[in-house]
């Protein structure tokens, strides 16, 4: 039997997030004598709905918690036995970070290192199980900006960030490290490009252009739109974790990316023109593009090199940008109730009328 066939428990932190939700998904359904725990603090972010399908999912426990709460952390790790941690939990969007940077080194920092000392603090009572496994789900952005055309982020890259959001994912990154290198903590960095697919929080750049044609709303292109992302579907980003927890070896840091690098004005165009051509006949949507201020400490570009993933762990990204965006566009226009209860803000009361606050 393949290991990746015998039982095992996961605690995922930020499960009710864009990633963190599909990576429960897909590895339930994948894995079907696996157990997860999802602790989630339900900031703006989070919403319960996005695993409204797993309730009554026997192999699937959510914990309305905060990762910085050590004594929860610890009430979680002595119920129960955890093979790995993948911790997703976190402050994401950029343009907050640049609004409001605090909360960004709170979340990003200070409550991710109590649960790295309390996931330390488990595996050490435990005797140091070999395979147990602390994955840290971090950024391409911890690299900076690429400059020169053809050059590609390597696991060797230097670091550089150059936002509050990317600084404070850099900072934690040395810190997982260090308790590697210091405690042979058994952990591993990934550092993966922009995702996009089902779920993603209507602020992010692909949600955010899909929802404001369907209303005809201005379509906000910063600077002038070249800034260039190698775009990754969720679900392959999701398999390569699972490999990474799988086959990775402890200490080390792998990229992940899909090739698919593209201007964000490519992106927006091929959006337009996705739903003009098959959802809104007749319209033109490419008229609602409308060039604004650059986002301040911009990086131009992003591109990742996945050499190392591909030759040691056997991973390559299986979906095709134009096919997985038409998938994702038609999410969306399936999923208008989902993105109405965000704006809205409808989501939050139905969580607070369905958890108890913590
Ligand atoms: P997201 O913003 O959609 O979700 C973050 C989740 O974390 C939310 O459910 C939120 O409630 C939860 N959370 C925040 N603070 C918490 C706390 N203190 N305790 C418990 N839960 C808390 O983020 P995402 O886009 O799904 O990203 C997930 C991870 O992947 C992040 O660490 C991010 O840095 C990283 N990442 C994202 C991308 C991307 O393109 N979205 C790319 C590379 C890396
Ligand atoms: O590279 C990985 C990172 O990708 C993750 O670590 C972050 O969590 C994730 O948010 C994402 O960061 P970006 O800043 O690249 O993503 P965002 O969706 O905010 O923007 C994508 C590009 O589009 C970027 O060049 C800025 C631009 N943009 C974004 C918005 C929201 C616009 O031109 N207009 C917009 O309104």
């Amino acid at each position: 039997m393949g290991s990746e066939n015998k039982q095992k428990s996961i605690l995922v932190t930020g499960g009710c997030g864009f990633i963190g939700s599909n990576f429960i998904r897909h590895t339930l359904q994948k894995y079907t004598s696996w157990r997860i725990v999802n602790i989630d603090a339900l900031t703006y972010a989070g919403n319960a709905l996005n695993l409204a399908g797993l309730t009554g999912n026997g192999r699937y426990r959510f914990v309305h918690g905060n990762i910085k709460d050590s004594s929860l952390l610890s009430d979680l790790f002595s119920d129960d036995h955890f093979d790995a941690v993948f911790h997703f939990a976190a402050e994401s969007h950029v343009d907050r970070s640049i609004e409001d940077p605090e909360t960004f080194i709170d979340t990003n920092i200070n409550a991710a290192f109590q649960l790295l000392n309390s996931s330390f603090r488990y595996w050490k009572n435990k005797g140091k199980p070999k395979k147990f496994r602390f994955i840290n789900i971090s950024t391409d952005e911890v690299y900076g900006a690429l400059r020169k055309e053809g050059d590609r982020f390597t696991e060797q890259s230097p670091y550089k960030p150059s936002s509050p959001y990317s600084a404070s994912k850099a900072s934690f990154d040395h810190i997982v490290n260090a308790y590697y290198k210091t405690y042979g903590f058994p952990a591993i960095v990934t550092n993966c490009s922009n995702n996009f697919g089902p779920y993603q929080f209507p602020e992010k750049f692909i949600p955010l252009m899909i929802n404001n044609i369907l209303n005809k709303k201005d379509l906000p292109i910063y600077g002038n739109g070249t800034n260039v992302r190698d775009w990754l579907y969720v679900t392959d980003h999701c398999e390569a974790l699972i490999e990474v927890f799988l086959k990775g070896k402890v200490g080390q840091a792998y990229n992940i990316g899909a090739g698919a690098e593209k201007q964000n004005i490519e992106i927006v165009e091929a959006i337009c023109d996705i739903i003009d051509k098959n959802f809104n006949k007749d319209n033109d949507s490419r008229k609602l593009i409308n060039y604004v201020d650059d986002r301040p400490g911009h990086d131009f570009r992003y591109a990742i090199d996945t050499t190392k993933i591909e030759s040691e762990l056997g991973w390559k990204a299986r979906f095709n940008l134009n096919d997985a965006l038409f998938d994702t566009v038609s999410w969306y226009i399936d999923h208008q109730n989902w993105i109405q209860s965000i704006i809205s803000g409808e989501y939050n009361s139905w969580l607070k009328k369905n958890y108890d606050h913590r």
